[in-house]
């Protein structure tokens, strides 16, 4: 049999962009393809895209070295040319200074690149431009691009084109051929530039010059695009011909008549015939170019399809909560993914031992969900039919049903008005000789008064000769700091759990972790995860069934199969590829956490001092990670309902969500624990005004 040989790795940066999409789509059959994003996530079949700064240096190399890629094709820019007109810096940055360090570190790892530069390079000539003219860009991004090409070229092995495209972009928004498209087709008049030339080419045509390129191992400078420059008003004629759009909706104008913010030369046409030898290759002129355009425009392979990215990476508009997930991330699930163990393997307990260490807790015991890390707490705490849990009305119902999956009584106690959470002093009314734990939720990430709820669970137990067991529903609070202590860290409580769903701190999919100093506690836990199922040696009732009673050299042989049912449990197991994710993620909680903490800042100095907005109280004792940052709203000042505003704020790309609705105001509590509206008045009115709002950016990396 033929050794079958792995495919190369491409990398192709600005994925997003008109051109990174369309290489995308040409090159995920020939290659491995990985493609780099910054601010606008896009989902490419058989393309893994992933979200990197390249302003960044560090993320550049994080980058580079997870992906070793072959061949790195580097088109991410900022390409609006009246933008880095007002923006030079940024303009350097992404276009210059990115470019330099994607060089260094291919140059490095021994990969080949292809710079994607532009006709922007040159001014104004008489005739159609070469590349070994002495250049004079006339405009701030035609200046970056130009140096661009020189850092590029620190890698050697670079091939640089420059180069004018055009094709269907994968974003909603509009590159000129569709644009054209876009007012012929509703019969609008445009004006076509009949003194501004180019010589533009199709980006699947691109595509296919640069996959020969890259064969060929081509490097240096190289002018690419059509033979034949025509105007941009020739341009809107062709299309609209092969569109089947009246070509009288096209009108001539002069680039003159526009008061464009960047200086643009006239003529950008480029000579083209240096490319054409080197490659053998003859470039498609403007013709063949808008045939293969059109043909696409019903093609579904070669098109790009708009759809919203699945689950948090549909980013055009800022959500209030959302994983992150960088390429390190699934580097380390791709490993896991290839190794002997997906699950009950040892990403498991390595992920459990550094997040004990991180919350400073002796033990973790990682679960599926927050929910069954409740549950299996509940359990282990003993709560049993009968016995009550006091916990917070202002929680998600998990908080509450883990009680209920006991037979338990969740017993609900209001919450402090400024600080959301559960009160000691409304907790100290609900004591009776049934409670048997408290669960306080440390809500939005801010700790509860740990040490109140302790001295209580201690008085609790002298009244009533039954102690109680304290669970943290730390769900929100990965990150969080009591005291100058982590969240998790049990220090006043049994047991802590968290839960890393994909809104939360770190995420693991789903996933959740029991956090606790006991070691009893621990191995109920353990077992409880897992059907109520041990096998290790120590722990076994029936030690004498773990061993071969005549083996025929005398010696005890252990039946390697054994384990004991000892009580009934669950599957909670969580996978060694969502540990994977949990390892990596939590190199980045405080990293996260700092982000948000930064957020949080600029907000409250934004609306510290309106009269209309409460914004968050952060008590003494607690320093948050502001998993979720809440505002109360007084709408009727507003003049709007919750619902009108959050349309509103909707339309202006900003999601928001409403923490929480009270449990004890919900169907299942009512009907079958008698609760009513008006039983926990606090709680309810700070429903009424609450909304939260995204506490990280539209792009959390790092
Ligand atoms: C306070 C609180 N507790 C528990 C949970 C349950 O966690 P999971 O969704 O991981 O089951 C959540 C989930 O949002 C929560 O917010």
């Amino acid at each position: 049999m033929m050794p079958t040989q792995s495919k190369k790795r491409l990398l192709i940066t600005g994925v997003s962009g008109l051109l990174g999409n369309s290489l995308a789509l040409h090159f995920r059959n020939i290659y491995t393809v990985y493609g780099q994003y910054n601010y606008h996530p896009v989902q490419i079949d058989g393309v893994v895209t992933l979200p990197a700064d390249l302003t960044d240096a560090d993320q550049v190399a994080t980058l580079l070295e997870d992906l070793q890629p072959n061949i790195v094709i580097h088109c991410a820019s900022l390409a609006n040319v009246d933008e880095c007109e007002s923006r030079p810096q940024a303009a350097i940055e992404i276009n210059t200074t990115a470019t330099g360090r994607v060089a260094t570190v291919t140059r490095k790892q021994g990969a080949q690149l292809v710079y994607i530069s532009t006709d922007s390079v040159y001014a104004d000539s008489l005739n159609s431009h070469r590349e070994n003219k002495r250049l004079n860009p006339q405009n701030v991004y035609g200046q970056t691009k130009y140096d661009g090409e020189q850092q590029a070229l620190i890698n050697t092995d670079c091939l640089v084109l420059r180069t004018n495209f055009f094709g269907y972009n994968i974003r909603d928004k509009h590159s000129l051929a569709e644009w054209i498209i876009a007012r012929l087709s509703s019969k609008e008049m445009i004006h076509g530039f009949t003194d501004a030339f180019f010589s533009t080419i199709y980006t699947m045509e691109l595509a296919r010059v640069i996959e020969i390129a890259l064969q060929r191992k081509l490097s240096g400078i190289f002018n690419c695009g059509s033979p034949t420059p025509c105007s941009k008003f020739e341009f809107a004629q062709k299309l609209a011909r092969r569109f089947g759009y009246p070509e009288k909706l096209i009108l001539p104008g002069s680039i003159d008549d526009h008061s464009l913010k960047a200086k643009r030369a006239k003529n950008l046409g480029m000579d083209v015939s240096r490319l054409e030898k080197a490659l053998n290759y003859p470039m498609p002129d403007l013709e063949f170019s808008i045939e293969s355009f059109f043909r696409d425009s019903v093609s579904k392979t070669r098109r790009p399809m708009r759809r919203a990215p699945s689950g948090a990476g549909a980013r055009e508009f800022i959500p209030y909560g959302c994983q992150s997930i960088n390429s390190r991330d699934i580097a380390a699930v791709t490993t896991v993914l290839t190794s002997p163990w997906i699950t009950q393997g040892p990403a498991i307990t390595a992920f459990e031992k550094k997040l004990a260490h991180r919350c400073g807790a002796r033990y973790a015991v990682a679960v599926n969900s927050g929910t069954a890390g409740l549950h299996i707490a509940c359990l282990a705490a003993g709560i049993e039919p009968g016995d009550e849990v006091i916990t917070s009305p202002n929680t998600f119902v998990a908080s509450a049903n883990c009680v209920v999956y006991c037979g338990g009584r969740p017993i609900f106690a209001d919450i402090d008005a400024r600080s959301y959470n559960i009160s000691p002093d409304t907790i100290a009314g609900k004591l009776s000789a049934r409670t048997r734990a408290i669960i306080p939720v440390h809500f939005a990430g801010q700790s509860c008064d740990m040490e109140a709820i302790a001295k209580l669970s201690r008085s609790a137990y002298s009244r009533f000769g039954k102690k109680l067991r304290i669970i943290e529903d730390g769900c929100h609070a990965l990150g969080s700091e009591h005291r100058g202590a982590p969240v998790g860290a049990c220090t006043y409580s049994d047991m802590t759990v968290m839960s890393f769903h994909p809104v939360k701190h770190i995420t693991t999919g789903e996933g959740g972790a029991v956090l606790t100093n006991d070691e009893e506690l621990y191995h109920r836990l353990i077992r409880m995860r897992s059907h109520g199922i041990t096998s290790d040696p120590e722990a076994l009732q029936r030690n004498e069934c773990a061993f071969e009673s005549a083996t025929t050299d005398g010696r005890p042989m252990q039946r390697t199969w054994y384990y004991e049912q000892q009580e009934l449990g669950f599957n909670y197991r969580i996978t060694d590829i969502q540990c994977a994710l949990g390892i990596s993620q939590l190199e980045r909680l405080d990293h996260f956490r700092q982000k948000r903490r930064g957020i949080v800042r600029a907000y409250n100095e934004a609306f510290g001092s309106s009269s209309v907005i409460q914004v968050p109280y952060e008590s003494g004792h607690c320093n948050s990670n502001f998993h979720l940052y809440v505002l109360q709203f007084d709408y009727n000042k507003i003049g709007l309902s919750r619902p009108e505003f959050m349309e509103q704020l909707q339309q202006h790309g900003i999601q928001t969500q409403v923490h929480y609705i009270p449990v004890h105001t919900q169907p299942y509590y009512q009907q079958n624990f008698g609760y009513r509206w008006g039983d926990f008045p606090i709680a309810e009115a700070y429903y009424q005004q609450c909304l939260s709002i995204p506490s990280l950016s539209s792009n959390e990396q790092g």
